[in-house]
């Protein structure tokens, strides 16, 4: 893991933007689930696991955490058309109010793989909370709670990474092209 700042094009949403925001959710969270009984959120890994650290801080309903691993990379750190497990849930869903904890939305095939194998299980319910989503046409998933849209170029920080960097920065930065797109 590395950040170097040299790497990076622009900051994209700052780190008060990104603490506002997961309140504001949290919040919106926080009344929506007040009837509901113990809802779990499900981060996915890698990605997931600061927005979901954030997140889960500012909720005060009672709640659950759980986490999943999947792999939708190619060989380089760019996004690849297939997805795998590679990690599941640790307990059943079954019955459970569930939320789905994920980074970025790109083509929306992580989700939409997410969502079928989790409906399955015959949650009680099941929602998704998405922190950024990238503007493109051919995108469309439903997400419930959504922190911010942004153009479609490669982001990083926030546990977002490239090739396993850059995920401890504390806002969202588009990466120069240089990086992800070598010669
Ligand atoms: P999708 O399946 O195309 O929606 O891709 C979603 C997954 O690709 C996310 O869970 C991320 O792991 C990864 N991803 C897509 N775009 C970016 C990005 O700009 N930065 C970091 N990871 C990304
Ligand atoms: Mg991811």
């Amino acid at each position: 893991m590395y950040n170097s700042k040299d790497d990076l094009q622009r900051v994209l949403i700052t780190e008060e933007q990104i603490q506002d925001r997961v309140k504001q959710i949290a919040q919106q969270i926080n009344k929506d689930y007040q009837k509901e009984n113990n809802p779990c959120f499900v981060g996915i890994l890698k990605g997931a696991f600061i927005f979901l650290a954030d997140l889960t801080r500012h909720l005060t309903i009672k709640h659950s955490v759980d986490f999943l691993s999947i792999s939708s990379y190619g060989k380089s750190g760019a996004v690849s058309d297939t997805v795998r497990l590679i990690m599941d849930l640790r307990d059943p869903i079954e019955g459970r109010n569930v939320v789905i904890v994920e980074d970025i939305l790109d083509s929306g095939k992580t989700l939409e793989y997410l969502y079928k194998i989790l409906e399955q299980r015959k949650p009680a319910s099941l929602k998704t909370c998405v922190l950024v989503k990238k503007t493109r046409d051919s995108v469309s998933f439903p997400i419930d709670y959504l922190g911010f849209e942004i153009p479609d170029v490669w982001v990083v920080g926030y546990g977002l990474d490239y090739a396993e960097s850059y995920r401890t920065l504390p806002y969202i930065a588009e990466l120069k092209e240089e990086i992800y797109r070598p010669g």
